[in-house]
């Protein structure tokens, strides 16, 4: 299952809390403008005004959400964000650049609540209706550096950044599981490195897909 046919490229950007997905995203975006794209940048939760409000619900609701809950209100989020602004944009000939998308779920909703990898996975490809990025950017960062990085900027976090370590110990190790089954589609990249860095290896293979 792929992009089906649509002119357009499809980037994800993933990685745990902290590990710099939303500078990158913002690089990715001066530099495709620069070279004559138009580009889209959206990301899940909360790429749609319903979004918005999903996003509120399953990030700041106090007290417990059931995780098949947590996973369903995430895979609504998706269903909606994806017909209504990202199908359209790849149809467009757009560069959509999200930040998080479907291995978000299988990471953190997978590997992190602890549900079926294989159903999460269903059950965003089902909300998405197949639909799968060209590349997907995954930054990879130790969950304790992540946590340092996080300290730094954040007065209150929400309900997923808030879990123990062992909960973001999973998710990475499920991140880098799901890289190493789709070598075509994922780039692994190391977090520490220099901001410059990551977007220069970015950009290269951006080039190749682009040509
Ligand atoms: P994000 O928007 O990256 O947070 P922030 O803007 O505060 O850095 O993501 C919000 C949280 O949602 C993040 O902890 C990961 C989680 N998440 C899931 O658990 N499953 C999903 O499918 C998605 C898209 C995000």
């Amino acid at each position: 299952m792929t992009t089906g046919g649509s002119r357009g490229l499809f980037v994800t950007l993933e990685g745990g809390d902290g590990s710099g997905k939303t500078t990158q995203a913002e690089l990715l975006e001066q530099w495709l403008g620069q070279v004559g794209r138009t580009v889209v940048r959206t990301r899940e939760p909360g790429g749609t005004d319903l979004g918005v409000e999903v996003r509120e619900i399953v990030l700041h609701s106090r007290g417990h959400v059931a995780p098949r809950a947590e996973a369903l209100l995430y895979a609504a989020d998706r269903a909606h964000h994806i017909a209504t602004r990202v199908r359209p944009a790849l149809e467009r000939g757009d560069v959509v650049i999200q930040d998080r998308y479907i291995d978000s779920s299988v990471a953190y909703q997978g590997a992190g609540r602890v549900l079926d990898a294989g159903e999460i996975r269903s059950l965003s490809l089902w909300a998405a209706e197949g639909l799968l990025p060209d590349l997907t950017v995954l930054l990879d960062l130790d969950e304790g550096a992540a946590r340092d990085r996080l300290d730094t900027v954040r007065t209150r976090y929400d309900r997923l950044e808030a879990e123990k370590s062992d909960f973001h110990a999973r998710v990475r190790a499920a991140y880098l599981e799901l890289a190493e089954a789709e070598p075509e589609r994922f780039l692994v990249i190391d977090a520490t490195l220099p901001i410059a860095d990551i977007a220069g290896v970015i950009r290269a293979r951006l080039e190749e897909l682009l040509d």
